[in-house]
């Protein structure tokens, strides 16, 4: 029987905190108490003058993903590896069926390619087309395979895009069954019409990136997905929320009632859209992502989005490229792929700036990097908790230590870092998912295939539980 005893740490959850010690057997929290007793062979974690949280869960990842005429640079294993290095203990991640294939056979593909994950993950669906064939197979992805949520584009035209009839129609099929609908938020028509005219203009460069998805145009899409939503009365969750507009639009819905949840990102809350008009492309397009990092004050209105509970959930996002694939974007700034790394420093980033910046309790850190996303996507309390049954995914964070993030030290596969030579105060020393040690000071131990498929079911009357 193995068996892991957490000795001498405060254990946070959202709900509060006290100094206790936490006993993981067989995958599983088995006590949380004063003075628990080791069993025979248990091995000791000291988590003295430590906080002791649960695993995080990242919400939005994309491994291995291929897109943009390349694949991104961290794979199942490189990515989840990352993420336990940082304390994440959950992935969900997209898959991407191309245009015209069958989910089903897309799902089998990423399924193949997860199976070497070290932490647990479950899936998303990318509705990258829409048609009767997408809508039947909705079903058995829902009720057979553990995939409750659906990602719909409202930009990217010409390629993911659906149209509003499309999306309509999409939403109705999630009510049908329970699913989850998720929204890309950005006004893809009025973003081609911005590049075309840049392009036009000469305007080739990384900065011309921003440019062409003002915070506006998320704004419009976001009050319009929630529109649509909230019409035929399917929940949403808004990905990536980077814009003020488009977390007001969040907030304004949620106090009429709405079941709209909003996640933002480490990124959005602190970097802004200086990084576009550096003179080294590799430095710009580094940050090229979609959408954009935004002018100064949009992460401050996020930090208050979060403060007001209109942003309940944090991700990553997780894309992450080589400068030499950016360099695909040398000539024309469309071209750059899409994406940044951050799956293994959304605690450290959200810890400092959240905790030791007076924004957040660790509890409310708790709720932001776990446990609402565990409810939205109905994983709660089997993740997200260290409640006795949930699963043994365990953190201890040390409050006092300091740790430079670089792309020199990361684990994630890139050569690139949006938090390049910032210094973040507390840090994961270890991880445990499911009871495995995975994280050891240091010492990254990432076992291939030891992470299992979390399949969700469907929300149902769980629907008013969407939070
Ligand atoms: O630029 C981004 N965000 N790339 C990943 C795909 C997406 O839209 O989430
Ligand atoms: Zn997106
Ligand atoms: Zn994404």
């Amino acid at each position: 029987m193995a068996a892991t005893l957490v000795r001498g740490g405060t254990v946070v959850t959202e709900d509060g905190r006290r100094r206790a010690d936490l006993l993981v057997r067989d995958g599983v929290v088995a006590a949380v108490g004063e003075g628990l007793e080791a069993p025979a062979g248990a091995e000791l974690v000291d988590a003295g003058g430590c906080f002791v949280v649960p695993g995080g869960i990242d919400p939005h990842t994309h491994m291995q993903l291929p897109t943009m005429g390349t694949v991104v640079a961290d794979d199942f294993l490189s990515g989840t590896g990352a993420a336990a290095a940082g304390g994440t203990t959950t992935i969900l991640d997209f898959v991407g069926p191309e245009r015209g294939q069958s989910p089903l056979d897309a799902l089998a593909v990423w399924q193949g390619w997860a199976a070497r994950s070290t932490v647990d993950y479950g899936f998303h669906m990318t509705v990258s087309w829409w048609g009767s064939g997408f809508a039947a197979e909705m079903a058995p992805l829902v009720r057979s395979h553990g995939i409750s949520s659906f990602k719909f584009f409202l930009a990217y035209k010409g390629g993911l895009m659906l149209s509003d009839e499309e999306i309509l129609e999409g939403f109705l099929r999630c009510r049908e069954l329970g699913a989850l609908a998720q929204v890309h938020a950005e006004n893809g028509e009025l973003i081609a019409f911005l590049q075309a005219k840049l392009l036009g203009e000469g305007r080739t460069g990384p900065a011309a990136h921003a440019l062409s998805r003002p915070p506006e145009l998320e704004g419009e899409a976001t009050l319009r997905a929630i529109t649509m939503a909230e019409t035929v009365d399917v929940p949403l969750y808004v990905v990536h929320v980077s814009a003020a507009q488009a977390a007001d639009a969040i907030g304004g819905a949620r106090q009429r009632g709405v079941k709209v949840v909003g996640e933002t990102l480490p990124g959005f809350l602190a970097i802004d859209d200086s990084v576009y008009s550096s003179s080294d492309f590799d430095q710009a397009a580094g940050h090229v992502m979609s959408p954009p990092y935004r002018p100064k004050g949009h992460p401050e209105a996020l930090w208050r989005a979060i403060e007001t509970g209109a942003l309940t959930v944090t991700g990553t996002d997780h894309c992450c490229f080589t400068k030499a694939q950016k360099r695909a974007g040398l000539e024309k700034f469309t071209l750059i792929p899409n994406g940044c790394g951050g799956v293994e420093d959304r605690l450290h980033v959200l810890w400092h700036l959240g905790v030791n910046g007076g924004r957040l309790t660790p509890e409310r850190f708790v709720a932001l990097t776990s446990s609402n996303a565990a409810r939205a996507f109905n994983l709660w309390p089997r993740k997200g908790s260290l409640a006795v049954g949930s699963d043994g995914d365990v953190v201890v964070l040390d409050p006092e230590r300091t740790r430079t993030l670089s792309a020199r030290t990361q684990h994630q596969r890139t050569d690139f870092s949006v938090w390049e030579g910032r210094t973040v105060k507390g840090v994961v020393v270890h991880t445990l998912a499911r009871g495995r040690h995975v994280w050891a000071d240091g010492d990254l131990r990432a076992e291939p295939g030891a992470g299992r498929f979390l399949p969700r079911p469907p929300f149902g009357s769980v629907y008013q539980r969407v939070s």
